[in-house]
């Protein structure tokens, strides 16, 4: 069974990012399970508590998840034309330890909403440049980004874009394929 860990980069309720969580998960291709993770309870990154105490527990969780799929959808909003700081917080935490991060070698594809008319497109290219480093294996295409959100979902935050949603299962696809592609090297 292939399992892909999908991440929202926004600790809101009823975020538009959470709710293509949900969507992913609904749309997963056969013999794929999607499962969800939240990044609400991770602390700010702070090298001197990393020092001392380690990684913390909230983050040593996610990482085992992260070590534990075979594939990894971060999903993200975007502020002010940038990857949200709770999202590279996140990012910068299982970055660690340098060299030996979990993300490493792990197939990642990269989605996300925002309200404005890019999509996000800004922030997905900062995921990838800080996924560099940690050595992630970053799905090239196809390239998924949802502007002008609140269009795209009913009142009760449900998908009901269709084109939207085969923009996912089409990079959903993508990733499946990435993970397969990259089962000698990781494993
Ligand atoms: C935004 N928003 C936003 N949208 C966008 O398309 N481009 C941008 O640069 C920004 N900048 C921005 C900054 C800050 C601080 C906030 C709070 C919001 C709007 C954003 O896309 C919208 O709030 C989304 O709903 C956020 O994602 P979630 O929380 O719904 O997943």
């Amino acid at each position: 069974m292939t399992t892909i860990l999908a991440i929202a980069g926004s600790v809101r309720a009823k975020s538009f990012n959470a709710m293509l969580l949900a969507t992913a998960v609904e749309l997963a291709p056969a013999g794929i399970t999607v499962e969800t993770a939240s990044i609400k309870d991770i602390p700010l990154y702070d090298g001197d508590a990393e020092a001392t105490s380690g990684i913390p527990p909230a983050v040593q969780a996610l990482k085992e998840r992260i070590v534990q799929a075979s594939g990894v959808l971060l999903v993200t909003p975007e502020y002010n034309n940038s990857l949200p700081g709770v999202f590279k917080n996140a990012i910068d935490w299982l970055s660690r330890p340098a060299l030996a991060s979990v993300l490493r070698w792990k197939p990642v594809a990269i989605v996300g909403a925002s309200s404005g008319r890019g999509g996000t497109r800004r922030a997905q290219q900062q995921v990838r440049d800080a996924l560099l480093f940690p050595g992630a294996v970053v799905l090239d295409e196809p390239q998924v980004a949802l502007p002008i959100a609140w269009e795209r979902f009913d009142p009760d935050l449900n998908l009901t874009d269709e084109n939207a949603g085969a923009a996912l299962t089409e990079l959903l696809t993508g990733l499946v394929a990435l993970t397969h592609e990259h089962h000698h090297v990781a494993a």
